[in-house]
């Protein structure tokens, strides 16, 4: 019976949709709403680039930046201090939100090997590694260069000034893997490019 549950839940991506209003519900209730646009657009490219994506890839896709809404001060204090891709602040973002993702899925009582799928993916989400985890992060890249810009030319250009923006915008355009994504990419990055100079 519960396996019959499972096979249901994964037929009609129940999973995705909890995991979905989790990440949204988390974001509001961290006073961050305007990162939502972001991961809905993550699985859309997500799609775009592997019409298969299975459910533990949308939900990684969806849920790649949760540590966000659960934010620790020494993140915060080494995105001052550091590059936005520093290590120091990449492994605890990616790993912290595989294990808040991994305990959600968990309380919902998801099938084990969703879980550790999901958690694989959203540890190297920023770094890749295997195709999926490539996926993920490619698809994270063209999210960002399509909706982000703006905010870091008008907002976070004020306070971290424009090399450190051009180090992330040069960063999530170079570490695209796929032919087709960084295709996609090229034009949002090269205006990104020009309208900080
Ligand atoms: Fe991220
Ligand atoms: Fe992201």
């Amino acid at each position: 019976m519960r396996f019959r549950q499972k096979q249901l839940n994964i037929m009609d991506n129940k999973l995705y949709k909890k995991a979905e209003q989790f990440v949204i519900d988390s974001f509001n209730k961290a006073n961050k709403p305007q990162g939502i646009k972001h991961f809905l657009r993550t699985v859309y490219w997500l799609k775009e680039l592997d019409p298969q994506a299975d459910e533990a890839m949308q939900i990684a896709a969806v849920a790649h930046d949760i540590e966000r809404a659960f934010r620790q001060n020494d993140v915060m204090e080494n995105i001052e201090k550091l590059s936005y891709t520093a290590t120091e602040i990449l492994r605890p973002h990616e790993e912290r939100g595989a294990e808040v993702i991994a305990e959600f899925l968990k309380k919902q009582n998801a099938d084990d090997q969703i879980i550790a799928k999901v958690k694989m993916l959203v540890s190297r989400h920023e770094e890749g590694g295997n195709d999926e985890q490539n996926l993920i992060k490619d698809a994270d890249s063209l999210s960002f260069l399509e909706n982000q810009i703006d905010h870091f030319l008008t907002v976070l250009v004020k306070q971290d000034g424009k090399e450190k923006i051009r180090g992330k915008f040069d960063w999530m355009f170079n570490r695209i893997t796929s032919e087709k994504a960084k295709q996609i990419a090229r034009p949002w990055y090269e205006n990104a490019i020009k309208k900080l100079d």
